[in-house]
């Protein structure tokens, strides 16, 4: 039986591959954060000379492309991307997702907003019926913490500060606890009309295009 770092590796190969048929000498890839997009960005230099470049979601995947020598654009210097890879914190069947487990979401919503397909890949165990049993980051100018907070209170959440962790834009995370989304378009509206709000991580309104999905018994491909 896989275990699940084994599922991740296997996914980001299978993202590879369906990469592979899709880019061009002059595409512009960009890539997510986290675990899973650290393997495909590891398995990555094997398309090295097929593609132009990428943008990163943050500064971590930056780095680690920059060291396997993968070239990495700013987004302002770029035209739009052709594909973005990146993974979840939570899928649901409708391909939206729940993000920035590891504090990248505001980029990374910046990368998918500007890519023309956003391939998830992920582990099993991140499939659910409905998003909300992990819980939901809010990246928030650090001022208006309690304002954000009390506002979230009254949508029905139980907002926690992330303690000791600032974002790549300088802000502050709230996980938004014991929070069902039923409707995860208004929802992630909702939420971005907080002022003091950056972002937060449903990622409904611009969801994946497709879901590579580790399984102990292979990969399985879920569009919505
Ligand atoms: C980072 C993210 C990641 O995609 C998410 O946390 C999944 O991480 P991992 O691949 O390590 O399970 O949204 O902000």
């Amino acid at each position: 039986m896989m275990n699940q770092d084994e599922m991740k590796q296997a996914v980001a190969k299978a993202a590879l591959d369906y990469v592979s048929d899709k880019i061009y000498s002059d595409s512009i890839i960009g890539i997510g954060t986290g675990s899973t997009a650290n393997f495909f960005i590891d398995i990555l230099t094997k398309l090295k000379g097929r593609f132009d470049g990428t943008v990163a979601s943050s500064d971590a995947s930056a780095k680690r492309l920059k060291q396997h020598g993968i070239t990495v654009y700013d987004l302002n210097s770029t035209k739009s991307l052709d594909i973005y890879v990146d993974g979840a914190d939570e899928a649901n069947k409708q391909l939206e997702l729940i993000k920035g487990g590891g504090a990248a979401l505001t980029r990374e919503k910046i990368v998918a907003a500007t890519a023309r397909e956003f391939v998830c890949i992920a582990d099993e165990s991140k499939l659910v019926d409905q998003l909300g049993a992990f819980p939901l980051p809010v990246e928030v100018i650090p001022m208006a913490r309690s304002h954000v907070a009390r506002q979230l209170v009254k949508l029905g959440g139980d907002p926690v500060f992330r303690e000791g962790v600032i974002t790549d834009n300088g802000n502050i995370i709230l996980d938004v606890f014991n929070f069902p989304i039923d409707n995860p378009i208004k929802t992630e509206e909702q939420i971005n009309n907080i002022v003091g709000v950056v972002t937060n991580g449903i990622f409904a309104q611009r969801p994946a295009d497709v879901l590579l999905l580790g399984t102990p018994t292979g990969i399985k491909t879920v569009t919505a």
